[in-house]
């Protein structure tokens, strides 16, 4: 027995989920994929808007190469399993593609069934000023079949109003929600951008996202978890087909599920590693699942009018506030 095997042990006891990230081309290593080995396939591809990771090409050229990269994906998935895509707008001279649209058509068209387009929507963001400024983006969440898993328990929320009773009709006074918490619907609100300047002001939040790398469109591990808890089992396989620095495959560890991530560009898939070595030893920082957005108190500096607009438009004595 080797010096070492104790501690690998007791890491496998605390942590048993297999893990590997790959380093290649999504569409060459899926090819190498046995049929219907996932329960959960769950990314965010890349958009087609010139990121430094990837070339700007035709959105038809894209997307044609996304189906095939697609139907492997399908191919992959089991019987019971979900597909996920996690999609913004690709925008070409200021028009905007709203990408779920276009993908919807290709996975209808491969037989896939949509459960949820759930709106993911953040706070805070880049601000546009010849249209509105983008605050959400989508997930698109299919089935390969009717009989697909879906865990509800294991992602309820804090009911709202958990004192509230039925009021009329033979269950009047009993109450009325469910004890385990109420289901978390369609539109999530999960922090990205904790990290961004307009944050840096506010007394008492921590300047910088817990889960930040150098990464440039890196998803939240709480967007991640709350999917892999209610759309897969502990012991099932979970690929992110573009999976950057390793989100997918750290909401899965630490929820023991078995994970692969297939990522081209060495310097993110050695971030990607890191991180799981971090969460495995104890060390990485990550946003908890569910925890309540911070908002500032109207007594707050920050979120007082300040004097320079006392009389303007809005704020005015002629102003709608
Ligand atoms: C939108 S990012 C995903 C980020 C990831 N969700 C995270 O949280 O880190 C898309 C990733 O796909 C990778 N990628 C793009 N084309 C690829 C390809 N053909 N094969 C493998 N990876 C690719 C990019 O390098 C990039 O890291």
């Amino acid at each position: 027995m080797k010096a070492e095997e104790p501690i690998a042990e007791i890491i496998a006891q605390l942590f048993p989920a297999k893990d590997q990230m790959i380093l290649g081309d999504t569409f060459r290593l899926l090819k190498t994929f046995e049929d219907q080995k996932f329960d959960l396939v769950i990314t965010s591809p890349p958009y087609n808007v010139g990121k430094e990771y990837e070339t700007k090409q035709s959105i038809e050229k894209y997307l044609e190469q996304q189906e095939d990269v697609i139907e492997e994906l399908i191919r992959v998935t089991s019987d019971q399993g979900s597909i996920c895509w996690q999609v913004g707008n690709y925008v070409d001279k200021g028009e905007v593609f709203p990408l779920d649209i276009f993908y919807y058509q290709i996975f209808k068209k491969h037989g896939l069934k949509l459960r949820n387009r759930i709106i993911w929507h953040f706070g805070h963001g880049l601000h546009a000023s010849n249209r509105f400024s983008g605050r959400y983006e989508t997930i698109l969440w299919f089935t390969k079949t009717n009989d697909y898993i879906f865990n509800l328990d294991d992602v309820r929320v804090p009911a709202k109003y958990p004192g509230k009773r039925h009021f009329k009709g033979p269950r009047k006074g009993e109450l009325s929600g469910n004890p385990k918490g109420k289901n978390p619907a369609d539109i999530w609100e999960i922090v990205i951008h904790d990290w961004e300047k307009e944050l840096w002001d506010i007394p008492n939040v921590k300047s910088n996202h817990p889960e930040k790398t150098e990464h440039p469109c890196q998803y939240p591990v709480e967007l991640v978890e709350r999917c892999i808890l209610a759309l897969t089992n502990e012991g099932s396989w979970v690929l992110d087909p573009y999976a950057g620095v390793g989100s997918t495959m750290l909401a899965s560890i630490k929820n023991n599920r078995n994970a692969i991530g297939i990522e081209k560009e060495k310097r993110y898939l050695d971030i990607a590693e890191q991180r799981v070595k971090d969460l495995k030893e104890g060390r990485l920082k990550l946003r908890p699942i569910n925890k309540p957005i911070h908002t500032p108190k109207a007594t707050d500096k920050i979120a007082k009018i300040p004097d320079e607009w006392q009389e303007g438009p809005l704020f005015g004595e002629n102003g709608k506030n």
